[in-house]
């Protein structure tokens, strides 16, 4: 049976070159055996652009994943094609312009670039002298209009608003349940707090050594045995939740 890698990108399957090489070098030699979704904040062009310029700069191609996780959720790819069943099922009791409508009241959350923004996500940054509590009180009149939302709190900084019926985690569960591989058989790997939903549904998760303190402060609060704290960085922290795991083995 095929073992399943959902994984988030940045500082986690990249960060440290020689870590994802290590990595790939030896997943490439089982990639019948799993299937790999990367599952990411970063938009679709953003991943394709990150791919080249590892392979540019490394002379390694990044491992071709099977589906692609992107916007924290808020899209998913096949083979470059938009899953259209996904986007309907989220777009449920979405009203992004109503979130508009709210965040613009807010000179705290500073819009990022126009090509992280889909019609799925809107993504801020967090003013530096702003408290993160500000967020409850958007969320508060998101809700008044009616609106279900999920808010994203990454980095000490990153804030994304996406639909209630998604985030990583829910997306991750969609594609895991589509291949069919039971949660014992799924790693999720990650280091901040948009992975955090990844951990949330029982598959087995490796949080990096490197983790940003939202997520390392979740993991010792609420971490179980499904959840892995790797001793290493990056992805020698997947390379070491691989072995714990003993995924590939049955
Ligand atoms: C990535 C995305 C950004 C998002 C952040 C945290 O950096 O580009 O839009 O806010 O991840 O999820
Ligand atoms: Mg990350």
């Amino acid at each position: 049976m095929k073992f399943l890698i959902i994984s988030d990108l940045d500082n986690t399957w990249i960060g440290a070159d020689a870590a994802t090489i290590a990595l790939q070098q030896t997943l490439k030699e089982k990639r019948d055996r799993f299937y790999l979704v990367y599952a990411t904040g970063r938009s679709f062009c953003s991943v394709a652009r990150l791919m080249r310029n590892f392979w540019l700069l490394t002379g390694e191609p990044m491992l071709t994943p099977d589906y692609l996780i992107t916007g924290v959720g808020s899209e998913i790819y096949h083979q470059g094609i938009l899953d259209y069943y996904w986007a309907t099922q989220i777009s449920q009791g979405w009203d992004r312009n109503g979130v508009v409508q709210v965040t613009q009241k807010f000179p705290q959350l500073l819009p990022q670039i126009e090509p992280e923004q889909n019609p799925w996500k809107v993504s801020f940054c967090l003013h530096p002298n702003t408290k993160p509590a500000i967020l409850n009180t958007v969320h508060e009149q998101i809700l008044q209009l009616g609106i279900q939302a999920n808010i994203i709190f990454s980095s000490g900084r990153d804030i994304d608003i996406l639909p209630i019926a998604t985030d990583k985690g829910i997306a991750a569960m969609y594609l895991r349940e589509k291949l069919q591989i039971p949660l014992d058989q799924t790693l999720v790997c990650g280091d901040s707090g948009n992975d955090l939903s990844l951990y949330q549904h029982g598959t087995r998760g490796v949080i990096v050594n490197n983790a940003q303190s939202e997520l390392a402060q979740w993991y010792s609060q609420s971490g179980t045995a499904n959840h892995y704290f790797a001793k290493s960085d990056y992805a020698w922290g997947i390379l070491e939740a691989i072995n714990y795991f003993n995924l590939g083995t049955t």
